[in-house]
């Protein structure tokens, strides 16, 4: 069976967040799962970063109760290509957000639907004061079960 890829796509501009990215990406790259992780800040994300693409993490902040500037500017600049070669792409996102992170949902979960992909675990919320031990264990869970889904093609 073909090797599956999985596109890791970020924006983490704080101490706490690097730790909710670095996890990610050393959890998938050393778990025992025969897929492809190719890691990248959200700012470098183009269009051509989706090819041979099986399934998308977006890991983001909330700002002013939106996604993060970067994030938004990753779907302003790709989302026209993106729409057309992309359909049902399985995808899961988190959000880091010091308050709440409902704004940042809701406004994801509308792209998401534009773009005709797939979102196959609810998302990731990880609000409120920093609870890095409980936060990182639920990151884990979160992303592996997506690497797993992808790796034996249910999604
Ligand atoms: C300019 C700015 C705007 C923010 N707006 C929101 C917001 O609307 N909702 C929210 O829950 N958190 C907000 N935050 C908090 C960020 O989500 C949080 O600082 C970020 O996810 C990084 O997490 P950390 O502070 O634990 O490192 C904001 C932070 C900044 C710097």
């Amino acid at each position: 069976m073909k090797k599956k890829n999985i596109l890791f796509a970020h924006h983490s501009p704080s101490e706490n967040t690097k730790k909710l990215s670095k996890l990610v990406k050393n959890k998938i790259e050393t778990a025992t799962l025969d897929v492809k992780l190719t890691t990248l800040d959200l700012i470098d994300v183009n269009t051509s970063s989706f090819k041979e693409i099986d399934g998308l993490i977006i890991g983001t902040t909330e700002n002013f109760g939106y996604m993060s500037g970067l994030t938004k500017d990753f779907f302003d600049r790709c989302y026209d290509v993106l729409k057309d070669k992309t359909e049902g792409l399985p995808i899961i996102y988190y959000v880091r957000a010091g308050l709440d992170g409902e704004g940042c949902k809701i406004a994801l979960n509308k792209i998401l639907i534009g773009l005709r992909w797939r979102q196959v675990l609810p998302p990731l919320i990880l609000k409120g004061s920093w609870q890095e031990e409980d936060y990182l264990k639920q990151l884990e869970k979160f992303v592996l079960t997506f690497a797993s889904g992808i790796e034996l093609g249910i999604y």
